[in-house]
């Protein structure tokens, strides 16, 4: 059978590793694909390091449209990024009845329910297994592995570079900025790291996950996002002590009143396996009603683990493409005409629990005055530690660590307290999963 054909647009370092590992593994993907792979064009703005990669093995050229109007291209790789050229270039792929393999969770965090709409209506498929958490197959586990459960909660680290900050601040005792150009000078930060420690990546990454996982549209505008660059190295020490750690944490759960999806730093019980993902790993966990627990663990970047998801969805596609559209599994893993409307819950309507730490004058009185607060907003106390002070200082630290309660109970609480007079300054509040 004459070899399925794919245009590359934009060859960078997950597009070289492509090459490399479809070329490195060309037989294996085929007695998989059931024939070969080949990837004929390439589209980049920069023909000369383009030609440099791909060595004669495929036709350069500077315009996508050389690719997108080729009737010999059977399928589209997006590897451009962003959502201004890459949307434009992808639609015009599935008007052309290209089938679509990307990388690009801000695209389809944010048009994905647009870009799967004209996929459906056009019958061709848009893949994205490397647009989550790079080589760890959590789509296809998601979509296909665990089709039998009511899926109930995913909790992810999926930001390889907040991680790796989080985990150098714990172990150096180093702070955040200091920790932050080190992972600029080793190339896991971009220059503008603002989409990486401000949770916006990790938002992006986990809305598509929600969104296969209950069957909704893609709602990342109704996320609650906080990143990581607010975090001292006393709260990581604090909570070590007290036997958590703190990581950020992208979560999305079912409940009653509504879908949570909320990106921010948690604190996570050090005994979880999940507490112990170190560096630029990334992890998700996913309980499902019938399965139970199950976690995904592996490289959620780079060349050649993110290629293995790409590659992973050039195979589905050669294997699917002369299937009934209607025999394919859906886009969103739920049929387009099921998708729920179920409401995503604004921060204020979620549940869980909190650390607390408060800096107070040490005088009597004190702690009956923030507790009173406390039992007022509902909000019992699980753990207390107050902090000796330091030589010649009559301020101390407490660090609290409540059961579950209301986010709009804390906050009023939070409000309430750092009005009194011996609390100084802001409370420091860190949301907290047992994970269990
Ligand atoms: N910038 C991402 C991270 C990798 O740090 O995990 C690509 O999604």
């Amino acid at each position: 059978m004459k070899p399925i054909q794919v245009g590359l647009l934009g060859i960078g370092t997950v597009g070289s590793g492509t090459f490399n590992v479809l070329a490195r593994n060309r037989e294996e993907i085929v007695r998989r694909a059931g024939r070969d792979i080949v990837i004929s064009m390439v589209a980049d703005l920069d023909t000369e390091r383009a030609e440099r990669i791909v060595k004669g093995r495929a036709v350069v050229t500077k315009n996508a449209d050389d690719i997108l109007n080729n009737p010999e291209i059977d399928i589209v790789i997006e590897l451009i990024g962003g959502y201004g050229i890459a949307k434009t270039l992808v639609l015009k792929a599935i008007e052309a009845g290209k089938h679509v393999v990307t990388a690009n969770k801000s695209l389809l965090a944010t048009h994905g329910n647009e870009i799967f709409t004209a996929a459906q209506k056009k019958g061709v498929m848009v893949a994205f297994e490397a647009a989550v958490a790079g080589g760890i197959p959590i789509i296809k586990a998601l979509r296909e592995g665990l089709t039998a459960n009511r899926i109930e909660w995913i909790a992810g680290i999926i930001n390889g570079t907040s991680n790796f900050i989080l985990s150098e601040m714990r172990d150096k005792g180093l702070p955040f900025a200091d920790v932050l150009r080190e992972a600029q000078r080793l190339g896991y930060a971009e220059a503008d790291p603002t989409f990486d420690i401000e949770g916006v990546d990790a938002a992006h990454k986990l809305t598509i996950m929600s969104a296969i996982a209950f069957g909704i549209p893609m709602q990342f505008s109704s996320a609650h996002v906080e990143g990581i660059t607010k975090l001292t190295r006393e709260d990581i020490e604090y909570a070590e002590e007290l036997g958590y750690r703190i990581k950020l944490l992208g979560i999305t759960r079912r409940t009653p009143q509504g879908i949570e999806l909320r990106v921010h730093p948690t604190l996570i019980p050090t005994k979880r396996l999940i507490a112990n993902v170190e560096g630029v790993m990334n992890a998700v966990l996913v309980k499902g009603d019938a399965v139970g627990a199950t976690l995904y663990y592996g490289a959620g970047a780079g060349s050649e683990p993110t290629a293995s998801a790409v590659v992973a969805d050039l195979v589905d596609i050669t294997r699917m493409h002369t299937a009934d559209p209607e025999q394919r599994v859906p886009h969103l893993a739920f049929q387009p005409d099921q998708l729920a409307a179920t409401p995503i819950l604004p921060i204020g309507e979620v549940t869980t629990s909190y650390y607390l730490r408060l800096r107070v004058k040490d005088q009597p009185g004190v702690l009956a005055d923030i507790t009173r607060v406390l039992a007022d907003n509902a909000i019992s106390i699980d753990a207390m530690v107050q902090k000796e002070p330091a030589e010649g200082e009559e301020q101390v630290d407490i660090i609290m660590l409540t059961h579950q309660a209301l986010e709009k109970r804390v906050d009023a609480a939070i409000t309430k307290i750092e009005s009194l007079s011996v609390v100084l300054g802001k409370v420091t509040r860190i949301r907290l999963e047992e994970l269990n």
